[in-house]
């Protein structure tokens, strides 16, 4: 986002530009990372999946003990309206609920207006000339806690463990983190889920294996499906991705991105050293989403 770029921004109870998006340092979110939101797309004038985000925004609200003020239809209106607001055939939705204003202290009983917040905007996670050749991952040091710590199924606020495993990746020369979890199995990306294919299996990691349970990842797995392709939730490791014919993280930011290498070594079938099956799912996930989409008006 930069100022002037058209970034529109729904924040208490209107919608105003960028530069004048503005929250209280007292609010809950901003000072515990107390809140959940959501990341979509709009796709051809409509927001993909947009029930599938707005259940799970409702959910995690729920699991913080978050009222949403006016419910679902409320946060609805306030994203379609948000998403005219900026106009354009393709944009990137971030949807936010804080706890709101309340004492110092993390004590949330003093929070009495949670805060609903919709920008959009764009986002360019990795650079496109990376997307095309695959990026790079790195395996972090830091492993997904464990679901009885924070619940990597919430899409909190609070994203510390994304953030410093993107900041070790991007320090050791890398464009991404492979997380893995207290067992060393795969979890996710810091922002997006893994997927394997080998030998015409489509293979990812099991939400309780750390990672969100992502509605790009379940589009992928019905993709796949749809394509006559074996599809798996399976528990994985390093290994797996090295024995790989070709890896992909996906996500709503994301979208579908090629992995071209992990710790420096390079990943997929040698001899064809091809993508078949990414791009066979890329072309898919372009119909896919324009048959899936909530027309923004
Ligand atoms: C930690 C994490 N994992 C996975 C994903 C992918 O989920 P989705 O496809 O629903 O965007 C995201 C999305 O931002 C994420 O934050």
């Amino acid at each position: 986002m930069v100022d002037g770029d058209g970034t529109k921004v729904w924040i208490g109870g209107r919608i105003v530009e960028a530069e004048d998006a503005k929250i209280s340092v007292f609010d809950h979110g901003l000072l515990y990372g107390d809140g959940v939101f959501e990341g979509m797309r709009v796709y051809g004038r409509a927001v993909f999946r947009l029930e599938d985000h707005l259940r799970r925004f409702e959910i995690g609200a729920r699991v913080l003990g978050i009222p949403l003020a006016g419910g679902r239809e409320a946060i609805r209106a306030i994203v379609l309206e948000t998403a005219r607001a900026y106009g354009g055939d393709e944009a990137y939705i971030r949807l936010i609920l804080t706890r709101g204003r309340g004492a110092l202290g993390v004590d949330p009983t003093t929070c009495e207006n949670p805060q609903t917040i919709c920008i959009v905007t764009r986002i360019h996670l990795y650079p496109e000339d990376k997307i095309a050749r695959g990026i790079d991952l790195v395996t972090s040091s830091l492993r997904r806690p464990a679901p009885d710590a924070v619940d990597p199924g919430v899409k909190s606020l609070n994203y510390l463990n994304s953030v410093l495993a993107k900041r070790e990746a991007r320090l050791r020369g890398a464009d991404e983190a492979l997380i893995l979890n207290a067992r060393g199995c795969i979890a996710e990306a810091s922002v997006a889920n893994v997927f394997v294919c080998r030998d015409g299996v489509l293979m990812t990691p099991p939400p309780s294996e750390g990672g969100l349970p992502g509605i790009t990842r379940a589009s992928v797995l019905e993709i796949g499906a749809a394509l006559g392709m074996e599809t798996r939730e399976c528990a994985l490791g390093r290994m797996d991705l090295f024995s790989a014919d070709e890896v992909f993280l996906t996500g709503s930011g994301a979208r579908i991105v090629p992995v071209a290498s992990l710790d420096g070594a390079p990943l997929g079938d040698p001899i064809t050293g091809g993508r078949p099956i990414t791009e066979r799912i890329l072309k898919a996930f372009a119909e896919f989403v324009l048959d899936h989409g909530t027309p923004i008006g």
